[in-house]
């Protein structure tokens, strides 16, 4: 079981520009985290994850970073950073920050010397090429829409953006580059925080002489983004990473890794790879997209049964091997109770069952901001309203392939990542006490009913389930090491596992949808010794656990001793 306390740990992910305003300015700040810090520590959070927080001219909000060692203007100063990481700490919390280093902004120093001349010491930093035959020197396509190589007109050459062309891509074969790198995440380390989440490291290595691929995207066999994930030599430099700084602190670390299945996942998290805890795996935040990749856009219905399979591979294969990272929203995705629960008729339950979803898996559950107080996806009318660079890239790339605006907004208002974005709503006011100046993004409309002061005050709320849940997680080790089995693989509404430690044995059932199915449970389980530890429904008197027929949403967690 290998106990570790990044494993019996929640963590809370905080998107910094959304999350409190303490100046008026519109923009989320570290002193309106450190303001919200007592807010957490109620919650019963271990971990902070913030998004990235460094000097940045925000293209993609932070991710493209111009200064690793300062601090964004609009977040504060390096002194506010320090007095946050000293808050975090006194209250028994830790930090882990968001590092890129797949990437810098394009006003990076680097980059401005690196695009200079042909001969610039810092030329090789990033990846550039000539261009083939009058266009660009592949087919890759970017995440975010169209070619992955900008032109320059200044040297005649293009440089490489897996994202958008305000992020170059870095060169991770220049050993320079390597070494700044090192520096720079012991440098953070030296300061006292806690973990990493390392942005897109799957990516870090491209395949060698930079192949086309067969199809750019949406191919069924070599995609583009096989020409430059999970890559063997990736391996090498987390390895490199680790055995040079990450091996002298006790840390948590974990990597967005997309592209991968649990066996792939093994060669990142492994006992013994001296490579990363945990990573985060995307194959259930595809379940609803037509194809990887840019499929995202195209939504399409997800299934139950597809969710088990994936769940339980990743259950099963990382079980006493590995480590999993669960996640059902984070800032990338549409809001979880929006996508797999129930919006309208049945969000409290529905968000209440999800949370019971993530918090009984085995792995360290993640909490989005706002999704312990079940908010939800917007739908702005205009494209106008939009801040993210990737809805607005596809926004354009869509009106030029003449698709009406009216489907194009239909895909943003249920892919965008907006929909995670919209500034935490903490009261009824009229900025959901985010901010007392306008909003760099709007704020939902339902933040009048669903916000933090109206969650804490209501016993029964989404909020007070989930302190419930965390505060389960530390009084029942079974919760955090148990094995997973899984129950009834061929129910279409009815998701039901066991987690087994020693003779402690978990038993939870949800309800996915909003029907009322009927439970069948096998005969093993009988009502010997059987406590329920926590429900979004009172019981009914006198009924069998055994045989029930579930609510909307319903979901029971079960303890059992041998
Ligand atoms: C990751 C981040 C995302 C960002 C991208 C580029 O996918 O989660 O927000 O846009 O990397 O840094
Ligand atoms: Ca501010």
């Amino acid at each position: 079981m290998n106990p570790k306390w990044w494993k019996e740990s929640v963590v809370y992910q905080i998107y910094p520009i959304s999350f409190m305003d303490s100046n008026g300015d519109g923009i989320g700040d570290l002193r309106g985290i450190i303001s919200k810090l007592d807010y957490l520590k109620d919650l019963g959070v271990d971990v902070i994850w913030v998004c990235p927080i460094y000097k940045s001219p925000n293209h993609d909000n932070g991710y493209d970073i111009s200064d690793y060692c300062d601090i964004m203007a609009e977040f504060g100063t390096m002194e506010d950073f320090d007095l946050m990481l000293k808050e975090i700490h006194l209250r028994g919390m830790k930090l882990v920050m968001d590092l890129v280093l797949n990437h810098t902004s394009h006003k990076h120093p680097w980059f401005l010397e690196s695009r200079r001349s042909k001969d610039d010491p810092k030329r090789d930093f990033y990846i550039w090429r000539k261009g083939k035959n009058g266009g660009p020197p592949n087919n890759w396509e970017s995440y975010f829409s169209g070619s992955v190589w900008e032109y320059d007109e200044q040297t005649d050459e293009y440089y490489l953006h897996l994202y958008s062309k305000y992020q170059p891509d870095l060169n991770w074969e220049n050993p320079q580059v390597v070494e700044k790198l090192h520096e720079m995440v012991a440098w953070w380390l030296k300061k006292g925080v806690d973990g990493f989440r390392f942005d897109a490291i799957a990516h870090i290595v491209k395949q060698k002489g930079l192949p086309d691929a067969d199809n750019p995207h949406r191919a069924p066999t070599v995609r583009a983004y096989e020409m430059f994930s999970n890559l063997e030599d990736v391996h090498t430099m987390l390895q490199n990473l680790y055995d040079k700084v990450l091996y002298f602190y006790d840390i948590m670390t974990v990597g967005e890794t997309s592209g991968l299945g649990p066996e792939q996942a093994l060669d990142y998290v492994g006992d013994g790879r001296r490579e990363l805890n945990m990573t985060f795996q995307f194959e259930h935040m595809f379940l609803d997209a037509a194809s990887a990749g840019s499929g995202k856009w195209d939504v399409v219905p997800w299934s139950l049964i597809e969710l088990k399979k994936i769940m339980t591979n990743w259950q099963t294969v990382l079980h006493n091997r590995g480590w999993n990272a669960n996640y059902l929203c984070n800032h990338d995705q549409p809001r979880s109770v929006s996508r797999f629960g129930n919006d309208m008729v049945c969000r409290v339950p529905s968000a209440k069952m999800l949370a019971t979803f993530i918090h009984t898996l085995e792995g360290t559950p993640y909490i989005y901001q706002g999704e312990e107080i079940g908010m939800t996806n917007v739908a702005f009318d205009s494209i106008d309203d939009y801040r993210d660079v990737e809805t607005l890239n596809y926004y354009e790339e869509q009106r030029m392939n003449g698709v009406p605006e009216e489907e194009i907004m239909k895909a943003i208002h249920k892919k965008s990542r907006d929909n995670a974005r919209t500034p935490m709503q903490w009261d009824g006011t009229e900025h959901a006490g985010f901010t007392t100046g306008t909003p760099w993004l709007r704020v939902n409309s339902n933040h009048m009913e669903i916000n933090v002061v109206n969650a804490v005050k209501d016993p029964d709320s989404i909020f007070h389930y989930y302190k419930k849940l965390i505060a389960l997680r530390k009084q029942h080790k079974v919760i955090v090491y148990g094995e997973y089995k899984l129950l009834l693989p061929e129910h279409e509404e009815i998701y039901a596992y066991t987690r087994t430690l020693e003779n402690e044995r978990l038993l939870v059932i949800l309800n996915f949808f909003g029907k009322e199915p009927m439970l069948e449970l096998p005969d093993e389980f009988n009502p010997d010794g059987i406590e329920l530890l926590i429900s979004n429904y009172e019981p009914r008197k006198g009924e069998d656990f055994r045989k029930l027929k579930l609510r909307p949403y319903e979901a029971r967690v079960y303890l059992q001793r041998l």
